[in-house]
């Protein structure tokens, strides 16, 4: 189903219908324009008066708002609950128009029941109207729902229990035993008024395979904000990249104070989406986004996703964790760091091989507030690369904008600290201009040096509002820790981040790394297997490519090892997957691709039940880790 296509997103794009309800608008789509014979809302009033329109404003579910049934706690970690069965929902036709997938067919979302509005609740959504219409619409493209929101960005409206899919191609190879779960934002409630791609509630989608078959599910991680929000039927938390000006800041936390005063929501208890990336260790499955703390989560038997809860290990974790913590494969630690916009701006941590976290390292020789997503470990040292991106709090505040913006007065620096450090007294910073990378893909010692590998974000002023002009190169970057040389390295000048590399090779010296090919920005039009040792010799490193075809997007490539307890087998003896949608059929697929051959050759395609929209990280986890989870 095609974004603007979809239920909610239409307006000027797709000739619509409006539908007027006595307390809201929303777009009926046109039997053309939808792949599935169900209306958007199941509650939705009965149609009204019919118009042809040209444009709308963007509106979401009615105000007498509905609510699903919750099916898990977010504040405990209960071991016996009992997933919900997909056999208790009643099928419902496929959205597929492929005769031969006929049988197959895809549950109904959950019954929801009206939730009754207080009148605290309908004076403080009257107020957030008022905001969203008259002082702080969606006045600029990267925060308009109507752009955010377009093709397969758009988010699926509801959740997907297990649900069989079908192998359309080659068959699922046997080492694929387990799952692959991707993240990526899905907001719960359609945005009445700014809204940037980061803003969007988490949403995990699971493809589990066993025996060369495969289930789908997709389910929302189920936060604090998701919960409550559920509870009232709206939102309640502002989208924190969508200010854009002084008086929007001021009147949207004036009614997120008003909304705590009522006892709406508590931010001690988070406000973070997790809808970012994934992570495994110490025998658990989290969900991440770098402004709370992980939700852990699992995968059961059946291919469900149940959110167990919120995790503080133990009440040492503060705040919030990187979406992008290091798992150390031969020694099971995890490394991570938490940055803010009051100092200490870093904090650097780590767990041990049991899950036990161990002591912040507040690292003050960061001076300014800054936004650090990504770092990389070798096996002496953690690495941060510090970017022209700063946090600017009391900018926003005094002045409007985004709390996240561009510093082009900064000089980019690479941040070195011995990985088991205590304290900061060891740690030392390389200047490196020019150097802006989001991501880092990996590190390792050499002699007196680190070598690390990463895509350099080339106009870092676009990263966060004109994502259509960013372009990333990737590079070898090698840092001589006695003279204080920094020497880079072009790896491709192709436009490529997401870039993964085998991880059992994270902190070790490695040759092979899977990177999506932006193109255009921000969707991913196919993957490149790029061998970094010619990196050397001053050529471009691509080994191996496959485009998705026209009009085919996927998105971050994740490598599966075939031998993953092979200590002998080849560094890309394996398979690449990713989700890939086809914005021209409507349909989703899930890709398996054979890691060493030139092409990617594809060696299973899955037909999956139902569109998985664009999103961002993902992970495999084997079988024998799932079963950990239960
Ligand atoms: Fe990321």
């Amino acid at each position: 189903m095609n974004a603007l296509r979809s239920p909610f997103l239409s307006g000027s794009v797709q000739p619509s219908k409006l539908i007027l309800t006595p307390t809201t608008i929303m777009l009926k789509p046109t039997a053309k324009t939808t792949r599935t014979s169900k209306p958007p809302f199941p509650n939705s009033s009965p149609l009204v008066p019919v118009l042809n329109v040209r444009a709308v404003r963007i509106e979401e579910k009615p105000k007498t708002s509905t609510r699903r049934e919750p099916t898990t706690t977010t504040t405990t970690l209960p071991r016996s609950a009992n997933p919900p069965s997909p056999s208790n929902n009643i099928p419902s036709p496929p959205p597929s128009r492929n005769k031969s997938t006929a049988t197959r067919r895809v549950p109904s979302p959950p019954q929801r029941r009206p939730v009754v509005p207080t009148l605290p609740t309908l004076i403080l959504n009257a107020v957030d109207d008022v905001i969203n219409n008259f002082i702080d619409p969606p006045s600029k493209a990267y925060v308009d729902p109507r752009h955010v929101l377009r093709d397969n960005y758009a988010p699926v409206l509801d959740e997907l229990p297990p649900t069989e899919c079908e192998v359309i191609e080659g068959s699922l190879p046997a080492c694929l035993d387990g799952a692959y779960i991707r993240n990526g934002p899905n907001p719960q409630f359609l945005p009445r008024g700014p809204y940037h791609l980061f803003d969007g509630d988490g949403m995990l989608h699971s493809i589990k395979i066993s025996k060369g078959k495969a289930t789908l599910c997709s389910r929302y991680v189920k936060t604090y904000k998701y919960t409550k929000e559920q509870e009232v039927g709206g939102p309640l938390v502002p989208n924190v990249f969508s200010f854009n000006s002084l008086t929007s800041s001021a009147t949207r936390g004036a009614l997120s104070f008003a909304r705590m005063l009522a006892s709406q929501f508590n931010l001690a208890n988070g406000f973070g989406l997790a809808n970012t990336s994934l992570a495994f260790f110490a025998d658990r499955l989290y969900a991440l986004g770098e402004s709370d703390m992980p939700y852990s989560v699992r995968v059961t038997p059946n291919g469900d996703i149940e959110t167990l809860g919120r995790q503080d290990f133990d009440g040492k974790l503060m705040i919030s964790m990187t979406a992008h913590p290091k798992v150390d494969l031969d020694t099971g630690e995890a490394f991570a760091f938490r940055y803010g916009p009051v100092p200490p701006f870093l904090t650097y941590f780590r767990f041990d091989p049991t899950g036990n976290k161990q002591p912040d390292v507040p690292i003050f020789s960061l001076m300014t507030p800054s936004m650090l997503h990504d770092f990389a470990i070798s096996k002496k040292y953690a690495i941060f690369a510090e970017m022209q991106l700063g946090m600017s709090p009391f900018e926003m505040i005094f002045s409007g904008g985004s709390p996240v913006g561009t510093d082009p007065g900064k000089v980019p620096r690479i941040g070195v600290l011995p990985r088991y450090a205590k304290d900061e007294t060891e740690m030392k910073w390389f200047n490196v201009p020019g150097f802006n990378p989001m991501h880092l893909t990996n590190a390792w010692d050499e002699e007196d040096a680190i070598v690390l590998v990463a895509p350099n974000v080339l106009c870092i002023e676009h990263a966060l509002e004109n994502l259509d002009l960013v372009h990333s190169m990737l590079e070898k970057v090698r840092i001589d820790l006695k003279t204080g040389t920094v020497r880079r390295t072009p790896i491709s000048a192709r436009n490529l981040d997401f870039a993964v590399i085998n991880p059992a090779y994270t902190g070790k010296k490695n040759k092979y790394v899977y990177a999506a090919v932006g193109d255009p920005m921000p969707s991913i039009s196919g993957v490149v297997k790029l061998d970094v040792s010619k990196a050397d010799q001053r050529q471009d490193c691509t080994v191996a490519c496959r485009m998705y075809g026209r009009r085919c997007y996927g998105g971050e490539p994740f490598f599966v090892a075939r031998e993953p307890d092979n200590p002998e087998a080849e560094e890309d003896d394996g398979y690449v997957v990713s989700y890939v949608h086809d914005e021209v059929a409507g349909e989703s697929k899930f890709l398996v691709m054979d890691a060493k051959s030139p092409e990617l050759d594809i060696v299973a395609a899955v037909k999956l039940p139902r569109r998985v929209p664009y999103g961002f990280h993902g992970l495999f986890v084997r079988e024998s880790d799932l079963s950990k989870l239960m």
